[in-house]
C-alpha cells in the first residue's frame, strides 16, 4: 500500500532525507523512530504529497504522489505534526469543510462524519470553536480530519506527543481499530508506544536508516538480550554480588534506583545458554531468604538500541562547523 523509493531532499546544501526505501502492508502499523531532526516529518511529508522530493517518489496504492499527487491523495489520510486546524472553526464545520473538498455529497458525508466522530469521541465537542478545546481534543479532530474518508493508508506525525498518559492512550486504541485494515505510519519518540501499536519498526537518523524490522527483533539487537535480570532491596546488593560472581563465565551489571537494584547477569560467552543462565540464577537465589521484586530473562531494550544506533559521531566534516 505504501511502497517508498530511494526518497531523498536536499534544502540547500543539506541532506535532510538520504535515499530511503521501505514499503508498509496493509494491516502493517510501521513506526518511524529518530532523534529530532533525523527527517522523520520530511519524509511523511514527501510521502504525503505536501513536499516535493529532490529525487525518488513514493506510490499510494500502486499511485505515484509525485506523477498523481490528487488521485493518490484520495487514497490516504495525513495527520500532520501538531494537528494543524483552522482555530476559529468548530470540529463540525472543520469535518464537513474537508468532507465537501474530498467530494462527498451530503449523505455521504453525513455518514463519513458520524463514523469518523465515532470513532475519535468527538461529540461532546462538535460546536465548540477548535481553539477553545483542549489539546487531547484537538488531536482528535485532527485523527478525524485524517480518517473522515475511511482512507486505506494512514500518515500521522507524533500523533500522540504533548498529550497526557489518557489521551495517549485513547489515540492509541484509536489506532489499534484501524490497523488490520490499513496500512499506517506513524512516528513517535516513545518507545513504548512502537512495542504497544506497532508492528514494524524503522530508525532514521539523520535521514538514513540504521536499523528495522519487528519491535521484537529490534529490541533483541540490544546488549541486553539473553542477560538475566534480578531486582531487589538495594540493601540485598552486596551479598547478591558475592553470591552471583560465583556463576562461571559470567560478568554482572549493577543498576541502582533508590532503594531498588538491579543486577544483570550477562553470559560471557556462547558455552552459557540463556535458559541455562536463568536456570542458574534462580537455584542461587531459590537458596536464599530474599525477597526478590522481579526475576527476568531480557528480550532485549528498545531503548538501548535506539541509543547505540543514534549517538554515533557526527562524520569529522560536519565535527568541523
Ligand atoms: N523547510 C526546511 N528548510 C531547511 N531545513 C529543513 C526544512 N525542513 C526541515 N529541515 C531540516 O531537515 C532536518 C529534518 O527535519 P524533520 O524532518 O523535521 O525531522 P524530524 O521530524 O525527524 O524531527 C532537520 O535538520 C531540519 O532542520
Ligand atoms: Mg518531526
Amino acid at each position: 500500500m505504501i511502497e517508498v523509493e530511494n526518497l531523498v531532499k536536499k534544502f540547500g546544501d543539506f541532506t535532510a532525507v538520504n535515499n530511503l526505501s521501505f514499503a508498509v502492508e496493509s494491516g502493517q502499523v510501521m513506526g518511524f523512530l529518530g532523534p529530532n531532526g533525523a527527517g522523520k516529518s520530511t519524509t511523511m511529508k514527501m510521502i504525503t504529497g505536501f513536499l516535493r522530493p529532490t529525487a525518488g517518489t513514493a506510490r499510494i496504492a500502486g499511485i505515484d504522489i509525485c506523477e498523481q499527487p490528487m488521485a493518490a491523495q484520495t487514497q490516504l489520510g495525513y495527520l500532520p505534526e501538531g494537528a494543524p486546524a483552522w482555530p476559529d472553526m468548530t470540529p463540525r464545520q472543520f469535518l464537513e469543510f474537508i468532507t465537501r473538498i474530498r467530494g462527498f455529497d451530503k449523505p455521504a458525508a453525513r455518514a463519513a462524519m458520524t463514523r469518523a466522530v465515532g470513532m475519535t469521541e468527538l461529540h461532546g465537542v462538535l460546536d465548540q470553536p477548535i481553539d477553545t478545546l483542549s489539546k487531547g481534543y484537538r488531536r482528535r479532530v485532527g485523527l478525524a480530519q485524517a480518517i473522515v474518508h475511511d482512507p486505506d493508508v494512514l500518515v500521522m506525525d507524533e500523533p500522540t506527543d504533548g498529550l497526557d498518559p489518557n489521551q495517549k492512550f485513547q489515540v492509541r486504541q484509536a489506532i489499534e481499530e484501524m490497523a488490520a485494515h490499513k496500512a499506517i505510519i506513524i512516528s513517535t519518540h516513545i518507545l513504548e508506544e512502537v512495542d504497544a501499536i506497532c508492528s514494524h519498526a524503522m530508525i532514521i537518523d539523520r535521514g538514513e536508516i540504521v536499523a528495522e524490522g519487528t519491535p521484537s527483533a529490534l529490541a533483541a539487537r540490544s546488549r541486553f538480550f539473553g542477560a538475566v535480570s534480578l531486582t531487589l532491596d538495594t540493601q540485598l546488593l552486596g551479598q547478591a554480588q558475592a553470591l552471583l560472581q560465583n556463576i562461571a563465565n559470567t560478568r554482572l551489571e549493577v543498576l541502582t534506583r533508590g532503594v531498588e537494584t538491579v543486577v544483570s547477569v550477562f553470559a560471557e560467552n556462547d558455552s552459557l545458554d540463556a535458559s541455562a543462565l536463568l536456570t542458574q540464577v534462580q537455584t542461587l537465589i531459590g537458596q536464599q531468604d530474599w525477597s526478590v521484586r522481579a526475576l527476568a530473562l531480557e528480550t532485549g531494550r528498545l531503548d538501548d538500541v535506539f541509543g547505540t544506533l543514534t549517538r554515533k559521531p557526527r562524520p569529522s566534516t560536519e565535527a568541523a562547523s
